[in-house]
């Protein structure tokens, strides 16, 4: 079978993921965007792409496509691209080693925020000898929002470590009243029409004071100005933020320098070929087999 390899790679990297996948399909051919249109594969022979935010227009012109794997877990990018093929299954990425990265960088937000370690941290730098007060855990309570894979994750090694957990999905209880009870909220929702801008100051003013934001879903989600604002005031006591609207963050955004945000650059959990290349494999095997194909994304719904 003829993949083709699409994605928004950096130097090098798609060696590492093309490695990966012929070891764990060595039965495909693997091709690149610039092999087909230098005519050295015909479009006719592709089968199915894997992709990891392709540049628009990667995967047009491809009759016999019958399987479109994201190598990511977010297809935000490739569901706002205008050529991509519409009726074709398109999965997302469910990678373990992942969802694991993830619940690790939601506890170390979680838990210091929790116990003030990023207000220790500064003091550290402002020379200042002094503790303050030590909560528990179960003083605490935390809303994950987002009941996928991550969010479910995060939510239960939260609980486990004895915080309060309210996990929040678009059609349950009204967010608002979520927000109200969270002294942390942790948004791992994806970007949808539905949840684009939904962080922004009524979210904030709902939440009580002295709360904070652990943002790990995608940075349109949150209202920039809105949450500069929540902060300056004295509102929300600290940001973590991991993605933001315009990756890299530009220079000077005040983000960069702002004293109540500690900021990942978008690392929080990359996938892992070892054990994505895997993921991808079944589900390219079963696209050939015509077996049930995992994972797969409501277009309508937008994940
Ligand atoms: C990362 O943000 C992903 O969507 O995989």
């Amino acid at each position: 079978m003829k993949v083709l390899l699409a994605g928004d790679f950096d130097p090098g990297e798609d060696e590492v993921w093309r490695r990966a996948l012929a070891a764990a399909l060595p039965e495909a051919h693997w091709c690149s965007r610039a092999e087909l249109d230098a005519g050295q594969v015909a479009a006719g022979e592709i089968v199915a792409a894997v992709v990891a935010n392709p540049p628009p227009g990667s995967l047009r012109g491809l009759p016999r496509l019958a399987l479109i794997q994201s190598l990511w877990a977010g297809v935000d990018r490739l569901l706002a691209d205008p050529t991509l093929p519409a009726g074709v299954p398109l999965a997302r990425m469910v990678d373990p080693a992942m969802t694991a990265a993830m619940a690790e960088t939601a506890l170390w937000a979680v838990l210091s925020l929790h116990r003030g370690f990023f207000a220790y941290q500064q003091r550290q730098r402002e020379g200042v000898w002094r503790q303050h007060a030590q909560r528990r855990a179960d003083e605490v309570p935390v809303a994950v929002l987002g009941q996928g894979e991550m969010g479910r994750a995060v939510a239960a090694r939260l609980a486990a470590l004895g915080y309060p957990v309210q996990g929040w999905r678009r059609d349950g209880t009204p967010l608002h009243d979520v927000l109200a009870r969270a002294g942390i909220v942790v948004n791992l929702l994806p970007l949808t029409p539905a949840t684009r801008g939904l962080l922004d100051a009524r979210a904030f003013a709902a939440m009580p004071a002295k709360a904070s934001l652990v943002n790990l879903g995608r940075g349109a989600q949150v209202v920039d100005a809105d949450l500069l604002a929540a902060l300056d005031s004295g509102h929300l006591r600290h940001a973590v933020l991991d993605v933001f609207t315009t990756e890299p963050l530009p220079a000077g955004h005040p983000y960069w320098t702002h004293p109540r945000v500690t900021m990942l650059p978008h690392a929080a959990a990359a996938t892992d070929p070892r054990s994505a290349a895997a993921v991808a494999a079944a589900n390219l095997r079963a696209a050939r087999d015509g077996g049930p194909l995992a994972h797969l994304v409501e277009r309508q719904r937008g994940y």
